[in-house]
């Protein structure tokens, strides 16, 4: 068997401390005959500081040439006053780019024991179980011009450009439709047709795409802002939700909320696959970010950290027997009422990053 090679960006903030638990999984895992090789390279800020860039050319290299990318966080007030190109989260959108990851899956599953997490009524969120899927290559993230310009009358103009073409539109909402298949075969698209023309071809492509190849799917289209608030007002009558790249951004930040903690939430994120071989680049990340304020201190949840290394093995080695006893590690070690700081709630056991780690890989091994 060919090797299976991971290239971990661990980066900044809590990523380092969430990467590690990953770390002790992916060794165990080597003891069975995984056979997963790592390398270990430099993305955001610390990049910065080595190199004066957010990610090196060297890395990048890695990056392409890797099976899977595990990635951490990055960022944090040391680098808050770097020059823009080269500001930690220009490491991130470069991987996302240069690796053509268009397809960003963010799942929003509300585990049992955590339904009293949530800000919202327990009835709200119990047994929920949606997954966003955000266009991760175009929109307002990337659109020309962008820039900030001098009108010379003391004034500025800032500049960002939203646009997409039609094929971009067709490829994400085409993995929509695959994966609602899988799922409880409806789609729900977002986008703001009553004010931007982007939205008005975004609702006709997808619309398109329906009926030419999906129309076995349940498809309704829903403006991006009332689809917010409708994720807030009753969660469950979603399953699968295509939207753009800012939309998505947004979006998948309040569903990952409902969910109890933004500590909990994964994500893949993946290229179209390869002609000849079927393989899709990918990289996978949790949604939060390197939380400066509570770095270093050994309580940050690697538990989204943890679950997106299980999309990774569902997703880029066909490993869905271990995917799943993984992610069922979680649930279990959730069970037993293990809390980290930021799910904690009364009676329950409050834990560290590391004995948090330790305790899902002896739910996985057992
Ligand atoms: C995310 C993050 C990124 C984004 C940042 C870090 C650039 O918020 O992955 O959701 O805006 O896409
Ligand atoms: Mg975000």
């Amino acid at each position: 068997m060919a090797a299976r090679k991971l290239f971990l960006l661990s980066g900044d903030g809590i990523g380092p401390e969430a990467m590690a638990e990953v770390k002790k999984i992916i060794a165990a895992m080597n003891k069975t005959g995984a056979g997963f090789e790592t390398e270990e390279g430099l993305v955001g800020g610390c990049a910065y500081d080595a190199h004066g860039k957010a990610i090196s050319e060297t890395d990048m290299e890695k990056a392409l040439a890797a099976d899977a990318v595990l990635f951490g966080a990055v960022g944090g007030p040391k680098w808050d006053s770097v020059p823009y190109e080269v500001r930690p989260e220009a490491g991130l959108l470069r991987l996302r780019k240069d690796l053509a990851l268009f397809a960003n899956l963010r799942p929003a599953i509300c585990y049992p024991a955590l339904a009293d997490s949530s800000s919202l009524k327990k009835d709200i969120i119990e047994g929920l179980d949606i997954l966003i899927v955000r266009e991760l290559t175009g929109g307002v993230y990337f659109g020309e011009p962008k820039e900030i310009i001098d009108l010379g009358n003391g004034q500025k103009r800032g500049i960002d450009t939203q646009v997409y073409d039609t094929f971009e539109i067709e490829r994400i909402s085409g993995v929509a439709f695959e994966l609602a298949r899988t799922r409880k075969n409806h789609v729900t698209s977002m986008e703001k047709r009553n004010v931007m023309k982007s939205g008005v071809l975004w609702n006709e492509v997808v619309t398109q795409t329906h009926k030419a190849k999906y129309s076995d799917v349940k498809l309704d289209h829903m403006l991006a802002d009332a689809g917010g608030m409708q994720l807030v007002r009753w969660p469950k009558q979603f399953d699968v939700i295509v939207t753009d790249n800012l939309f998505g951004d947004m979006l998948s930040d309040v569903a990952a909320m409902l969910t109890g903690s933004l500590g909990m939430l994964p994500s893949a994120s993946l290229g179209a696959p390869d002609a000849k071989t079927g393989k899709r680049k990918a990289l996978y990340e949790p949604v939060h970010g390197s939380a400066p304020d509570i770095a270093g201190q050994g309580i940050a949840n690697p538990i989204a950290m943890i679950a997106s290394f299980a999309m990774c093995l569902r997703y880029s080695f066909g490993m869905v027997a271990e995917a799943d006893s993984l992610e069922a590690a979680i649930a279990a070690v959730l069970d037993d009422g293990l809390r980290t700081r930021d799910i904690m709630s009364a009676g329950m056991q409050e834990v560290g990053t590391t004995a948090m780690g330790d305790a899902i890989l002896a739910k996985f091994l057992a």
